[in-house]
């Protein structure tokens, strides 16, 4: 898959499938309590990349997993994902009002609604992780949940959260931005790739192979989030930019100054795609998402 066409189809492609389990997964009920879910198909439905459910079923893919399977790992990481950016933009955290070009969940509902969105996409994601549905080995689906509950947890995302909020208005060093922005982001796209090695049962080579490809391609995909910031465009990003540096953000852009953190961006796309090189052809859709990660315009 060298062919640029040819992985966005794939992209694309693999984005429905995820939207119809996950549609299929959030459904709605007849009580009050409805408004809950309301908001949470509301975020988690119809938008985003989906570039974490892509890393889930291209790994899985790897190793010959069922890709009913796959889809059903894939969307619980996503709703990981999409409870992380409803949190996200609330007012006590970075107050945004757009997100994937409609209006952020808050603005379109209310915060304590959003709260609870979120909450209940993270749990939703075990629950779904832990179904029999989604391995008939008890220990493979204990292994994911643990796997999803560590990148999530305070080690992990929300660590990275609030080393986020800490570094407003503390000075961070490169090593420590590194470090924040590895748990930030890096720690939810590395356990996308792991699930689908978990699911295939890959062998500890393959499985650190895969890992290490993982920690470069998400620092990579921070960096190009933070250049998106400065030089995106609102209607093209989704998401209101220029707001990091008015914020007073640690990020390698503010760091390393813009062009700096292109090379360095690139630089870990093409590392990233030599750890895939046991694999052979059969990362090539890995490999072309490495590339799309730091290209990307949105
Ligand atoms: C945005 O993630 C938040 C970060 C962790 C940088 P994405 O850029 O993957 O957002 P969507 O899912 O495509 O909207
Ligand atoms: C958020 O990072 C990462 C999460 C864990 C949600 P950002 O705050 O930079 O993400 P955007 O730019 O709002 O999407
Ligand atoms: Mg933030
Ligand atoms: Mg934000
Ligand atoms: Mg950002």
């Amino acid at each position: 898959m060298t062919d640029k066409a040819e992985f966005k189809a794939a992209l694309t492609a693999n984005a429905e499938a995820v939207d119809r389990v996950l549609d299929e997964l959030l459904a709605e009920t007849d009580g009050h309590e409805n408004r809950v879910m309301e908001a949470m198909r509301y975020s988690a439905l119809g938008g985003g990349k989906r570039v974490r459910p892509f890393l889930v079923t291209q790994s899985a893919a790897l190793f010959e997993v069922d890709e009913e399977r796959a889809l059903r790992a894939a969307a619980a990481v996503e709703m990981v994902h999409c409870y992380s950016l409803i949190h996200d933009d609330l007012p006590a955290m970075d107050n945004d009002d757009l997100r994937r070009g409609q209006p952020t969940c808050h603005i379109a509902f209310d915060d304590a609604t959003a709260i609870l969105a979120g909450d209940a996409l993270l749990t939703k994601a075990f629950e779904v992780l832990a179904e029999d549905a989604t391995h008939q080995d008890a220990k493979v689906r204990a292994d994911l949940v643990l796997a999803l509950a560590k990148a999530s947890g305070h080690q992990g995302m929300v660590g990275g959260q609030m080393l986020d909020i800490y570094a407003e208005d503390h000075e961070l060093d490169m090593p420590e931005i590194t470090r924040l922005q590895r748990m930030k982001t890096g720690e939810l796209i590395a356990v996308s790739c792991e699930l689908g090695a978990v699911l295939g049962k890959a062998s500890e080579n393959a499985r650190h192979r895969l890992h290490n490809y993982a920690h470069d391609i998400g620092l990579a995909f921070q960096i190009a989030d933070d250049l998106l910031d400065v030089e995106g465009d609102a209607a093209e990003v989704g998401k209101q930019t220029g707001k990091d540096a008015a914020a007073g953000k640690a990020t390698f852009v503010s760091l390393l100054g813009i062009e700096q953190a292109h090379t360095q961006a690139q630089l870990l796309s093409n590392q990233a795609q030599e750890h895939l090189e046991i694999f052979g052809e059969k990362a090539d859709s890995l490999r072309a998402l490495a590339h799309f990660i730091v290209n990307r315009r949105s």
